[in-house]
């Protein structure tokens, strides 16, 4: 059996990208492996979220994962902040990372570009605390978007270091998982780039249907095809693959057909897009309603699955430390 670890970020509520990327495979893995999935509550902070803000969010991306189809009694679905042995995990690793490659890390220099304002510490070693929350579980399989590639990899440098710093075998490599397929990327309506929290180019679960029907129809297309055959443009790329996702086949095939033959009249699949979106979402919005108003389930969960977490989280920590050479007299 494999042990699968993996998180969302409290920032926001969720959107497609998260869905396709992360949760539809999570939800899919948890009957199979030993399972911690959580809302990465202290990676929310770089953004310095206020006290009701940062509750709010973490509670809604709670109810989201259950609403998806999480189940807190196959899988440990817990809060970061309610397992503090993640951080002497961080801390512990902080001090075999270097500078230089956090530097370097690809996350780190794009926010160094688009928020000059405030580069915090917390920025650079996100990568470490990533890691920790991986390694803590020992995890091998982390279910994730492409976005998280190179968080992976660094992962995997900081398990090697530790291992071979202190000639042991103990913590495994995590790969990004997603069954055998390349990682996801979800586009944004934009026209380029992913769909994101802060992008504004995103459709959330929790979006009402004419919220949706909006968004969709103010995506960037082109201005259409001018000769027969040819490849679509990177906006209208984009659209295909949302359709990919959230269509089915035949309907994708149909509007690959209409573009090839410079038939295609944008609106009317937009229109189709934003319909299956709705199908898709309907169910999944309603279930985040009717669990955001339950705070009694809301808490049991939070509560059993920081215990859940907890045990998993204080056996390595009891481990690590003792192989470090903090020992009892
Ligand atoms: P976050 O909160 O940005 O995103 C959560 C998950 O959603 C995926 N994702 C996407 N996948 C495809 N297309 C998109 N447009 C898209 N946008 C987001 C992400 O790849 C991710 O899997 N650093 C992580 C949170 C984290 C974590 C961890 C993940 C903290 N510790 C340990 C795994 C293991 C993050 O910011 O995800």
């Amino acid at each position: 059996m494999d042990t699968v670890v993996s998180g969302i970020r409290s920032t926001g509520n969720l959107h497609l990208g998260n869905y396709f990327g992360m949760v539809r495979n999570a939800v899919k893995m948890q009957y199979e492996n030993k399972c911690y999935f959580f809302i990465a509550d202290y990676h929310s902070l770089t953004t310095h979220p206020n006290p009701v803000d940062l509750h709010m969010n973490i509670k809604q991306v709670m109810a989201e994962y259950l609403a998806c189809g999480i189940d807190p009694d196959i899988a440990t679905l817990f809060i970061q902040s309610d397992v503090p042995e993640v951080c002497e995990l961080y801390l512990l690793l902080n001090m075999n990372a270097y500078i230089g490659e956090l530097e370097r890390t690809t996350s780190f220099k794009e926010k160094v570009r688009k928020q000059p304002e405030n580069v915090n510490a917390g920025l650079l070693t996100y990568p470490v605390l990533m890691a920790a929350d991986i390694i803590i579980h020992r995890a091998n399989k982390v279910p994730v978007g492409k976005d998280q590639e190179q968080h992976l990899e660094m992962t995997r440098k900081f398990a090697r270091r530790f291992n071979t710093m202190h000639k042991v075998n103990y913590f495994p490599e995590p790969e990004a998982y997603n069954f055998g397929e390349e990682l996801i990327k979800i586009p944004g309506l934009d026209g380029s780039g992913k769909m994101g929290k802060s992008e504004g180019n995103g459709i959330f679960l929790v979006d009402e249907p004419k919220t949706i029907r909006k968004k969709v129809m103010r995506a960037v297309t082109d201005t259409g095809p001018e000769k027969q055959g040819q490849e679509p443009s990177e906006p209208v790329k984009n659209l295909f693959t949302l359709m990919e996702v959230m269509s089915d086949p035949g309907t994708v095939e149909y509007f690959r057909e209409k573009h090839a033959s410079c038939e295609i009249r944008y609106g009317d699949m937009k229109k189709q897009l934003a319909e299956d979106m709705i199908n898709f979402t309907t169910p999944i919005r309603e279930r985040i309603n009717e669990i955001m108003s339950d705070n009694n389930y809301l808490s049991k969960v939070v509560r059993e699955g920081a215990e859940k977490a907890r045990e998993s989280a204080g056996k390595t920590m009891r481990d690590v430390r003792e192989i470090i050479g903090y020992r009892s007299f």
